[in-house]
């Protein structure tokens, strides 16, 4: 009997295209016995890739003839999860419990769960004991499949759920939804192999799988035509894009494809792993008039000794010194990082060169993490040195560090002219809106919704420590 697994990417991407049909029919029924269009709310837990995700569920949705709403008073509610960090799950299961709540007082109400927490069997097993109203679940390799089990889920009275260990699969072609019409993500690759101890996404989002460079490049064109202007390349580990595919390719050599796509007029990417970043990217970067000023490039810990059991592949002084070769090549280049405090074995000597590493780099910003036990990973056998007490003073102190180097960082722009896209209207103040630079800094200025979408000329007034207050000049042609 044929699988799932299968069937060719093309003859998936036809029958869930079939599917889709079929739940507009179920939809409309639904429409006809609510008495008004059937809503949906996607709620995104995690990283851009599972954002990314989120479209593709948004996309079926619409096209089955859901109404996109932010309230979780929605018809369906879908939550796409994240396992990074405990903290992470915690917060779903604590809105699942209003979630529930809420289905109590409507049974017809839906709730349907996704993403990496469903790849755990212990999260499956806890949600069958106490969650037991979830109508669908699925996991992250069959996520193209989304628009048969959502015909399923409405179909069938019983709870669904269907969730793969893995899958080589990757489905082109289906309708994505995106939030916002100017910017888009997209996948370049799925996965990642490179099983940092502490990380638990190489055994959520399973090996790593890069796209043909022809289907990136055909979803970029088409994107332009829908009036993209601004894109970033989504990976676990963005060097290591083309490793198995059959062409000759490399991320350096995607991103000049990208170059070359009229209408683009930014690019950008995330994550780079430091092992993998080569010297060919960093002359594409140099020499490209698209690639954004900025670069995410995890550091995780300043000492050798950590990093090693980390398993990140480098050393602090390969670290530093591709920092060095990245600032002399990019002057203008802007770094930010992921730092992590309390891995097992960490002392408070560690935490001293993460500090000093942090002083030496001079990250424009930093994202501070107090480690997270992840069950199955290699680290979650370690003894931890440090108390949870320790672990959170060493914690304040990098984040302590990290926000002056920023302040610093962020300083040296007052003044100057720069050119930014308006993404939105001011969260606290409607005659204001928020653009960002090429270095990823945002800047709030007197503007109204008009210019979402477009490039300003603005000037950076007032420094407020991360961002900026600056003013229009007129459109430099
Ligand atoms: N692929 C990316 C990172 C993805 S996860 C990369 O390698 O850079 C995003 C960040 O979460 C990581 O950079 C790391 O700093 C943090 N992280 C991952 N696992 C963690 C854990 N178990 N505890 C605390 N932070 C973790
Ligand atoms: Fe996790 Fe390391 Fe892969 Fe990043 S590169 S996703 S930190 S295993
Ligand atoms: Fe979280 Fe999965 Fe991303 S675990 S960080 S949503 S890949």
């Amino acid at each position: 009997m044929e699988t799932d697994h299968q069937r060719t990417s093309e003859e998936e991407s036809l029958r869930q295209k079939e599917a889709v049909l079929h739940a507009r029919e179920l939809v409309s029924q639904l429409e006809r016995d609510l008495g008004r269009q059937p809503t949906c709310c996607v709620t995104t837990f995690g990283c851009q890739m599972n954002a990314r995700d989120s479209e593709k569920i948004c996309g079926i949705l619409r096209e089955s003839g859901y109404q996109l709403i932010e309230e979780e008073t929605a018809d369906l509610v879908i939550y796409n999860t994240c396992t990074v960090r405990d903290n992470a799950n915690q917060r779903v299961y604590g809105r699942l419990g209003t979630l529930l709540a809420m289905k109590k007082k409507n049974p017809a109400k839906k709730i349907a769960l996704c993403g990496c927490m469903m790849q755990e069997s212990a999260v499956i097993e806890k949600i069958l004991k106490s969650y037991s109203q979830v109508d669908l679940i699925f996991g992250t390799h069959n996520i193209y499949k989304f628009a048969e089990l959502l015909c399923l889920m409405l179909e069938e009275k019983r709870q669904i759920i269907d969730i793969w260990e893995e899958t080589d699969q990757i489905v082109e072609d289906l309708p994505t939804h995106r939030k916002y019409p100017f910017k888009s993500g997209i996948n370049i690759m799925f996965g990642c192999n490179n099983f940092c101890s502490y990380c638990i996404v190489p055994y959520v989002r399973g090996r790593e799988r890069s796209r043909a460079s022809s289907e990136i490049v055909d979803e970029i064109r088409a994107l332009a035509a829908d009036g993209v202007v601004e894109v970033m390349l989504l990976g676990q580990n963005v060097n290591s894009y083309g490793k198995g595919l059959s062409e000759d390719i490399t991320f350096a050599k995607l991103l000049q494809q990208v170059e070359q796509i009229e209408g683009i007029r930014r690019i950008r990417f995330m994550t780079s792993h430091p092992k993998d970043l080569s010297d060919e990217l960093i002359a594409v970067m140099r020499d490209s008039q698209k690639i954004c000023r900025h670069l995410h490039l995890p550091l995780q810990s300043g000492s050798s000794r950590i990093l090693e059991k980390m398993n990140r592949r480098y050393d602090r002084e390969a670290y530093l010194a591709l920092v060095k070769k990245l600032k002399a090549e990019i002057p203008d280049l802007s770094i930010t990082t992921d730092i992590i405090v309390g891995f097992p074995g960490e002392v408070k000597e560690d935490v001293d060169d993460t500090i000093r590493m942090i002083e030496e780099v001079g990250f424009d910003n930093a994202f501070t993490f107090i480690y997270s036990k992840r069950t199955g990973t290699p680290a979650a056998t370690m003894e931890n040195a440090m108390s949870e007490k320790e672990i959170s003073e060493q914690f304040d102190r990098v984040l302590k560090k990290v926000q002056e180097t920023a302040k610093q960082q962020t300083l040296k722009h007052t003044g100057k002219t720069v050119e930014v896209l308006v993404e939105e209207v001011n969260e606290h103040d409607a005659d204001m809106v928020t653009g960002r630079l090429s270095n990823n800094l945002l800047v709030h200025f007197p503007g109204g919704p008009e210019l979402i979408g477009t490039f300003c000329t603005v000037k950076l007034v007032e420094n407020k420590g991360f961002y900026f207050i600056g003013e229009q000049l007129p459109r430099k042609q």
